[in-house]
């Protein structure tokens, strides 16, 4: 599989996503806890409606007032909705995501509610290119995306990139205990699903720690899970700091 067939897969899977003609991911990749998909709290009801998350990123942190939060694959941008009430007016909360629909489908939600979410801005762009300048973000979050991405390393090296001396990366992903067969890495629609993309625990520390980044936390939220795939997967938290 090239990576531009797995760019094509993905962006296609979450178009139809984003205008509602497909479900997110395959095999329970979501979790069957519902806790894990949402924080609850106040966000536009049309950004639930795609919430294709997989655990809660904004567990894992306390942005304060003022802070600057990006969301890699921000989708209908429930995550990016839910950080702008907790950064407040003075703070800023971004999404950046390489499906057009989707960055359309959560402009459009964010303008229907006026000034509400003016702190709130929507990138189109690939997570591994972040449109975003260096050093300018409080919190690298991300919710069932990281598999997704056919160069993990870049995601990592721009995650680190932007943020700001300390600045925190906090994402929930799926997460696989230990390696799958080749066959299973092959299958593009396990891939677009969220499963066939995902990176080994071990593996996913390490890229983290090749980025620079330090304190690297992988916590299972959920039990490894077989559904429809032949083998073991989690929904993870992971959370690494950049130093100072
Ligand atoms: C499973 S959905 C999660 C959406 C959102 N984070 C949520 O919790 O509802 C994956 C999202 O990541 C986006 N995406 C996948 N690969 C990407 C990449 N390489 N760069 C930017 N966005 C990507 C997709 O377009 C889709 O909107």
């Amino acid at each position: 599989m090239s990576e531009l067939d797995i760019r094509k897969a993905v962006k296609e899977r979450y178009s139809k996503v984003a205008t509602s003609q497909a479900d997110c991911c395959g095999g329970g990749a979501r979790g069957d806890d519902s806790s894990l998909v949402t924080l609850g709290g106040d966000v536009p009801v049309e950004a639930s409606e795609v919430n294709a998350g997989c655990g809660s990123p904004l567990l894992l942190v306390t942005p304060k007032e003022g802070d600057v939060v990006l969301d890699l694959g921000s989708g209908g941008g429930i995550d990016v909705f839910r950080a702008s009430q907790i950064v407040g007016e003075k703070g800023r909360a971004l999404g950046v995501d390489a499906t057009p629909e989707m960055v359309w489908r959560a402009r459009e939600t964010k303008s229907k509610y006026g000034d509400r979410y003016a702190n709130v801005e929507f990138r189109l762009g690939e997570i591994e290119r972040l449109p975003i300048e260096s050093g300018a973000v409080d919190y690298v979050i991300s919710n069932c995306v990281i598999n997704l991405s056919p160069d993990k390393p870049a995601v990592f090296r721009e995650s680190f990139r932007v943020l700001k001396a300390g600045g925190v990366f906090a994402v929930a992903d799926i997460t696989l205990p230990e390696e799958i067969p080749e066959s299973a890495r092959n299958d593009m629609d396990s891939w677009s699903a969220c499963i066939a993309g995902a990176l080994v625990d071990s593996e996913y520390r390490k890229l983290l720690e090749d980025a620079g980044f330090q304190e690297v936390q992988i916590e299972h939220v959920s039990d490894s899970n077989i559904g429809k795939y032949p083998f073991s997967y989690n929904s993870s938290h992971v959370k690494a700091r950049k130093p100072y």
